[in-house]
């Protein structure tokens, strides 16, 4: 028989397509010394009570209890990681303010690396512990710093993709925040690209640096054309805002004359190991074009509802080929956790489909078609999220990573309401989707690895 790192045995839910969820009852997860799932076993199959009498007493057979459930670990989109400091708070005027007044202001502040350390440090404890296991961040324009959450992340088993933010215009950037001039912006990230690349060598599940013009409104037209051939030389990942508001869209539209999506397209910053934040405003060919290119779309519902100015038509864009996954946009979204912004995802799908203006008759209130479930919602979390970065992870499927929260449901002080013990296992699902609190994440993995314990 061959030999595993390790053996998982448990009731598992992993996306099957966009809209469907599997169930895994009583699976085993055969996971090889990489993190990687070599195999999975259903109850049925030949070699099940095979593998149970072989590993079920050693060190590293875990058997789930009763009432617990294996999720694949969140993958979010979007944070700002500076932000964090400012969580829950100033949530009260739009984009173009909020930067100055608030925003600008705090990342600035991240020139101090012991004030990073305090804040990153807390953060990436604070996402793991909510079932996030891969993160795609946005640190500060300073370089050190930016380093040092990729460290952290490092350290702590989460599996980050870090961008040193570029900001060069002086025109559209205060000065006491923004890269000093457009060849320093591009000799720091090229900087920091190595960095990190260097970094990964050492590193179990996985660090990368991202090319991060933070929107076109920050940069010049040379820093966008650099930091597209850096993207290039180095197969980075790429990651920006993209037509999220009116402000911004209109904004690049009297810059350029055309939307974010060709302008971004035209400086070589869409590719497949593109995401870009937001994309409420996308037009059909601008959907075109993220399909064509493999750019993905990391949707951040609770952001959007404060700074957005709309909903995103989600169903039309998946419908259209666009990879989308889920993003908390810390600090514009209030909350670290994925389940909240999947929720949220449901709710504005919802809204926007039944319109919100009850002086309008309801077969003008909305936009048909544009709701998606909670089902979709778990897509985007995970499998959809996985397929935007171009890793294998977010399905809990044969050469995935094992990156998983374990999910108690039957916990004393948070118990799900489960009643009947022969209930649907695609019910329960929904209950833990739209029920867990944080406590309910018992342990969270990252590539075979324990990186948290509740
Ligand atoms: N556009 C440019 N910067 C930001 C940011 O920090 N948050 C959001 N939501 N949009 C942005
Ligand atoms: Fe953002």
């Amino acid at each position: 028989m061959k030999e595993y790192a390790q053996i998982f045995q448990g009731t598992a839910f992993t996306s099957q397509s966009p809209k469907e969820v599997k169930a895994l009852k009583d699976y085993l997860f055969c996971i090889d010394e990489n993190g990687i799932i070599e195999k999975t076993v259903a109850p049925e199959d030949i070699e099940y009570q095979d593998l149970l009498e072989a590993y079920q007493y050693k060190d590293h057979f875990h058997r789930l209890s009763k009432g617990q459930f294996f999720l694949p670990g969140f993958i979010d989109l979007h944070v700002h990681a500076p932000q964090w400091a400012q969580s829950g708070t100033a949530l009260d005027i739009p984009l173009y303010d909020w930067l100055n007044t608030y925003t600008f202001p705090l990342e600035a502040k991240f020139s101090d690396l012991e004030f990073a350390d305090a804040v990153y440090e807390d953060l990436v404890n604070h996402l793991l512990a909510n079932g996030t296991t891969t993160v795609l961040y946005f640190a500060t324009v300073h370089k050190e710093s930016s380093l040092l959450l990729a460290k952290i992340c490092a350290q702590k088993g989460q599996r980050g993709l870090v961008g040193k933010v570029v900001m060069d215009d002086p025109v559209q950037n205060p000065d006491y925040y923004r890269d000093e001039n457009t060849e320093t912006a591009l000799k720091d990230t090229e900087e920091f690209i190595v960095a990190v690349k260097e970094l990964a060598k050492t590193t179990k599940q996985g660090v990368y640096p991202v090319v991060t013009p933070r929107f076109i409104p920050s940069c010049t037209d040379d820093a966008l054309n650099g930091l597209g051939k850096l993207a290039a030389k180095y197969d980075t990942h790429i990651q920006s805002h993209c037509s999220e508001g009116d402000w911004e869209h209109n904004y690049v539209r009297d810059r350029f004359g055309k939307n974010d999506a060709f302008a971004l397209n035209d400086f070589g910053l869409l590719k497949d190991k593109s995401v870009m934040a937001h994309c409420n405003f996308l037009s059909d060919d601008d959907a075109d074009l993220f399909a064509k290119t493999g750019t993905a779309v990391g949707h951040c519902p609770l952001s959007n509802a404060y700074f957005a100015n709309s909903v995103i038509p989600l169903a039309h864009l998946h419908s259209k080929g666009v990879e989308i996954g889920l993003g908390t946009d810390i600090s514009a979204g209030f909350s670290p956790s994925i389940f909240d912004n999947a929720r949220q995802a449901v709710i504005s799908s919802r809204m926007l489909e039944e319109g919100v203006n009850t002086k309008l008759p309801a077969e003008k209130r909305g936009v048909p078609d544009s709701r998606i479930t909670i089902n979709e919602a778990f897509f985007l979390a995970t499998a959809g999220g996985g397929e935007s970065l171009s890793l294998p992870i977010g399905r809990l499927e044969k050469n995935y990573a094992w990156d998983v929260q374990i999910i108690d449901t039957a916990l004393d002080s948070a118990k799900l309401p489960l009643f009947d013990s022969h209930e649907n296992l695609l019910d329960t699902f929904q209950k833990i989707m739209y029920l867990v609190k944080p406590e309910n994440i018992r342990e969270v993995w990252v590539q075979g690895e324990q990186v948290h314990t509740h």
